[in-house]
């Protein structure tokens, strides 16, 4: 799977940071054709993003697209456009405002034919989808099956907190009035569920008070803490935040390689299925848990 810690933003109607995005540290990098575009650069948008992807450098990074919706008349011309212009230098396309699966079987079958036609290797493009709304995420186990294409669930809270009428102008922050707990929680839960049955990533959203790193800390490690891969980044300071935050700790790094050695020894050498590592306890259960931070930790190059 492709690490995905940080997914930087970027309007594609913007050449200056269509530039400057190729010398970030960003997992991913998505150019965008939706919110950040207004109505009447769209159009131009859609240049920019070919030329961008065509001329730039973004080795080592994961090259995606976000296209308009589907209540908009843009997105068939975005999808033909952009994998006409650079399918063979682009990774995915990101769906938003996803509200069923129909939405991103449509996708599947607009790049399948548009492969074709440009004698592109088939299904080689993936797809991310926005959860960005009640409806959304009411069918989110749908969608997370819709295709094989699909590489991620992505949460949109600002869409989302407008999709549900959140008492809130503030994204990412819990809103004014709710003292007890945390108002994302559930819908973070949701998608999550749906992205591990499904075997996806799931990727947490924007946090728009770029200046307020700590604020941003918090957000990222709440969605990190349950299990997510990463983060949208509007702003090179939130991208090295967000690569340490999905990263694993050194010390977990490396006390998750030492139970696998040691689970190994045992269940390989003496044949146990449980043993003691220190004070610890280990068997099956904990190698599992082990492999996933050691995964994370190997794909950070730690
Ligand atoms: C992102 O698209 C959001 O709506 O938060
Ligand atoms: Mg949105």
């Amino acid at each position: 799977m492709r690490s995905r810690r940080s997914c930087l933003a970027v309007p594609g109607s913007n050449t200056r940071f269509l530039a400057k995005a190729q010398g970030l540290p960003a997992d991913e990098v998505f150019l965008d054709l939706e919110d950040s575009v207004a109505p009447q650069a769209k159009e131009q948008a859609r240049k920019n993003v070919v030329q961008a992807l065509r001329e730039g450098d973004w080795s080592g990074r994961t090259r995606v697209v976000r296209v308009n919706d589907l209540s908009t008349a843009w997105t068939y011309r975005d999808v033909i456009d952009v994998v006409e212009g650079a399918g063979d230098v682009l990774d995915c396309l990101m769906l938003p405002k996803v509200e069923d699966a129909v939405q991103v079987a449509w996708l599947d079958l607009l790049l399948t034919q548009i492969e074709k036609a440009a004698g592109l290797p088939v299904g080689r493009i993936g797809v991310e989808a926005q959860i960005e709304s009640a409806r959304g995420l009411v069918n989110v186990d749908a969608i997370a099956a819709s295709s094989p294409r699909l590489e991620t669930l992505v949460f949109g809270p600002a869409d989302f907190m407008a999709s549900i009428n959140m008492r809130s102008l503030v994204v990412g922050r819990q809103p004014p009035g709710y003292t007890e707990g945390d108002a994302y929680h559930y819908v973070l839960m949701r998608i999550l569920m749906a992205a591990r049955t499904f075997d996806l990533q799931a990727i947490d959203g924007p946090y728009l008070q770029i200046k307020d790193l700590d604020g941003f800390g918090l957000a990222a490690r709440r969605s990190a803490a349950l299990g997510f891969d990463g983060k949208w980044v509007l702003h090179p300071t939130q991208i090295e935040a967000a690569n340490e935050v999905f990263s694993p700790s050194q010390e977990d790094y490396d006390h998750a390689e030492l139970i696998l050695d040691a689970y190994e020894h045992a269940t390989t050498v003496d044949r146990r299925g449980a043993v003691m590592l220190g004070d610890e306890m280990i068997d099956e259960a904990s190698r599992k848990m082990a492999l996933v931070i050691a995964a994370k930790g190997r794909a950070a190059g730690l």
